[in-house]
């Protein structure tokens, strides 16, 4: 199996909206900008955190494969993957039960990676976010956007996650609206019409899904969104340092394992994502794979991470 790699280097986005810039807070004005720090031969790795952009050999890439091999061997019976599936909301729920809105970080990247979500002009703008957990993207969303006409819908199928989310202060029942759903269903309750939602953000979310639901998942995210519409991507990609960290014994299938706490994880490829929503007929904006060599200075220990981000378009 072969990765593709884009040219991601020249295909960076730093550009900052002047909204996000003008209304930000000092935490999130302090954060290095990510596509800044390039590894470059002679550079010592040990003289920052991160490296962004790092290309892989052909060594890296057959070491990471090995690993996954490894990793792979063992399966869970058919009955105990179909429990991991049925009861996937059960496991998210107790995740959220012991994590609370601690777990998650806000997602400060947002509007460097995805621009489209910081339009400040006071057109009506319908985002809808799929798994949206306990806020980590609206939150930021609704502080940043100062669209007065935006409005921010979002769902999971963790109860648990959809209530701690409303009972936070930050939340605006004016600008947002979320709800239970799980999105696997073939028909979607939601509030709103279909063709109607400008942006669909699913951020970490398809990861958790098992990949035989995606197409379904895709079909509807068409369905809603208007035509000219985008679909904002961001998950897991292949070879991340959380896959090769599984021990063998937590794989569900190929590239899809399960964590101690019965959530699942699919780690994608470029390919993964342009054939799902390509062959749902959206047209591809963006697909790049997101390295990263994070360094632990203290310990001299390097790990890549991964994370495929792509844009498509519904056709108008
Ligand atoms: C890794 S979290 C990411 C949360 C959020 N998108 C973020 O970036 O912070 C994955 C989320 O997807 C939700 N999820 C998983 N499967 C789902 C499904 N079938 N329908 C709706 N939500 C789902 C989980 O409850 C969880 O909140």
């Amino acid at each position: 199996m072969k990765i593709m790699f884009f040219n991601i280097t020249h295909g960076r986005k730093l550009f900052k909206p002047v909204a996000f810039i003008k209304h930000c807070h000092t935490r999130y004005r302090k954060k290095p900008k990510y596509g800044t720090r390039y590894l470059k031969e002679g550079s010592n790795i040990f003289s920052f955190n991160a490296w962004d952009d790092v290309e892989w050999d052909e060594a890296k890439e057959q070491e990471a494969l090995n690993k996954v091999q490894q990793n792979s061997m063992i399966k869970f019976s058919p009955d105990e993957i179909g429990k991991f599936n049925s009861e996937a909301d059960k496991f998210w729920n107790a995740f959220y039960d012991i994590h609370d809105n601690k777990f998650f970080k806000d997602r400060h990247w947002l509007f460097t990676e995805f621009p489209e979500l910081s339009s400040t002009n006071d057109e009506k703008l319908n985002i809808f976010e799929l798994g949206c957990g306990v806020g980590n993207t609206i939150f930021p969303l609704l502080q940043y956007n100062t669209n007065q006409l935006l409005k921010v819908y979002g769902c999971d199928f963790s109860k648990k996650a959809v209530d701690i989310l409303r009972e936070s202060e930050n939340f605006d029942a004016k600008r947002s609206q979320v709800f239970v759903l799980d999105v696997t269903e073939t028909d979607w309750n939601v509030p709103f019409e279909e063709n109607s939602i400008d942006i669909i953000v699913i951020i970490f979310v398809l990861s958790a899904i098992h990949p035989d639901k995606y197409k379904g998942i895709v079909t509807n995210i068409h369905k809603y969104l208007k035509p000219g519409g985008l679909v904002l991507f961001r998950d897991y990609g292949r070879y991340d340092l959380a896959q090769l960290r599984f021990k063998p014994g937590r794989s569900l299938g190929e590239n899809f394992y399960v964590r101690g706490d019965g959530t699942q994880v699919y780690f994608f490829t470029q390919e993964d994502v342009k054939e799902l929503f390509e062959e749902a007929g959206f047209v591809e904006k963006e697909n790049r794979a997101d390295r990263r060599l994070q360094v632990n200075r203290g310990r001299l220990l390097t790990m890549y991470r991964v994370w495929i981000q792509a844009k498509y378009q519904k056709i108008n």
